[in-house]
């Protein structure tokens, strides 16, 4: 999670969490310690991006330094931010399919069919398909990006896990939760730790995850990062070999022996371009809530409040028509089961029969 000082604002991904998380007084939330803000329709009246004006990218308000504290928790390659903790694969193997599986498949397979927008999270033996290795040898597929194959630091894996996964719920998780969760995601890319293998009964704890070597670790290159990043960068782009081989190309370039590394999965754009203005009133929460309303804005308006996960919205009266044609049993049995993109209760497994059912009739609803 980064933010660009100079600009102050909070990052969408940010924005994004903060926006879904957690469960208090219906009606309210607090997102940090200190401030407390009115929720409507699962937004943080403060926070909701104003959907009426998509024309420029504007930027939001100055988050307060108590925000800015409770969503800082950076995990930093050298063990900066890294807190005491443990857990065993075993554990993070149950956690995994309670709270991960439904999106991210069958040991990080990645989501299928209509559910492949959610990321793979393995591609099994992460040591010979590193980016390394195939900037080396470049195969017709392009290198893999995943956590074992892609990423250079594990430290990355446990903050990025506990500020925005799982994402219906994100913060939900504890400490050795998610040190539990790290130990099962790197077994399941085949990461040895100081030379062991993570069995089930292996436990991390913050000394052994200090211990990490990704596979990629130096994948990327040059190296930008610390104080040695500006000569670093200076250095390969004033060797031609870097980029060509030495040699003058201008016309027909594409020579398959040149060390050409194509990714294929690119964000090109937003559609629709975002606007994070918040210009929506705050409004007073008056009169009777539903019961399903708060099981709704902390388990189900991540995707039902909006149209990006092509789920029918909160308050659109013929996308929930044309959902309850088939009759509202077939509805909740499909919500309860998953369908397409939702998955199984929508990733809340916690929820009973009952208290699911609620959150369909609070949104049924409030779509008439
Ligand atoms: C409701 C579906 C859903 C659930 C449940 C879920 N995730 Fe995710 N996960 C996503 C989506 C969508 C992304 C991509 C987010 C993005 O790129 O902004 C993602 C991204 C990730 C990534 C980054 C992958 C990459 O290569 O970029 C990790 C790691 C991850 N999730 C771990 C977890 C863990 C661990 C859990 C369980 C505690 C979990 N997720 C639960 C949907 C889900
Ligand atoms: C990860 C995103 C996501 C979450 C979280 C989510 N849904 Fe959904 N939901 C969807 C999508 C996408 C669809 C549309 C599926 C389709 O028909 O293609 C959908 C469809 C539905 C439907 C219609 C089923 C039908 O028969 O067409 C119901 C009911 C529903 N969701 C209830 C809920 C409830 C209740 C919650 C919270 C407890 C929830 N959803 C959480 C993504 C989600």
């Amino acid at each position: 999670m980064f933010m660009l000082d100079h600009k102050k604002i909070i990052s969408t991904a940010m924005i994004a969490s903060a926006i879904f998380f957690g469960t208090a007084h219906a009606g309210e939330q607090a997102i940090d310690g200190g401030a407390i803000y009115k929720v409507k329709d699962g937004m943080y009246t403060s926070y909701a991006v104003n959907t009426q004006d998509k024309k420029d990218f504007k930027y939001g308000k100055v988050p307060s330094k108590t925000e800015i504290a409770a969503w800082d928790i950076d995990v930093m390659p050298d063990g900066t931010g890294l807190p005491e903790g443990k857990g065993s694969v075993e554990r993070g193997d149950e956690l995994y399919e309670v709270k991960c599986g439904m999106c991210h498949g069958d040991f990080g397979s990645g989501g299928q069919g209509s559910r492949s927008t959610y990321p793979t999270l393995s591609v099994g033996s992460a040591s010979t398909e590193t980016l390394t290795n195939q900037r080396n040898v470049p195969d017709a597929d392009g290198p893999k990006r995943a956590i074992g194959t892609y990423w250079p630091q594990a430290s990355t894996l446990f903050w990025y896990i506990q500020s925005g996964m799982p994402f219906p719920h994100p913060k939900s998780l504890s400490n050795d939760d998610t040190y539990a969760l790290v130990a099962y995601i790197l077994s399941i890319n085949e990461i040895e730790i100081d030379g062991e293998t993570l069995d089930d009964e292996y436990v991390l704890d913050r000394e052994k995850f200090l211990k990490i070597k990704m596979p990629n670790v130096d994948g990327f290159i040059p190296n930008i990062d610390g104080p040695e990043g500006p000569a670093n960068v200076k250095k390969f782009l004033n060797d031609p070999k870097n980029y060509g081989n030495g040699t003058r190309c201008m016309k027909d370039c594409i020579d398959p022996k040149v060390n050409i590394v194509r990714i294929k999965v690119e964000i090109n754009a937003f559609e629709p371009p975002m606007s994070v203005e918040r210009t929506m009133k705050e409004e007073k929460v008056t009169g009777k809530v539903h019961p399903g309303q708060k099981l709704y804005e902390a388990s189900c308006s991540v995707c039902h409040a909006t149209d990006a996960m092509g789920a029918p919205n909160l308050g659109n009266k013929d996308a929930w028509a044309s959902v309850l044609e088939k009759g509202i049993d077939k509805v909740y049995a499909n919500g309860i089961n998953g369908i397409n993109a939702m998955p199984p209760k929508g990733g809340a497994i916690d929820l009973t029969e009952a208290q699911f059912k609620s959150a369909v009739d609070y949104m049924i609803k409030n779509s008439k």
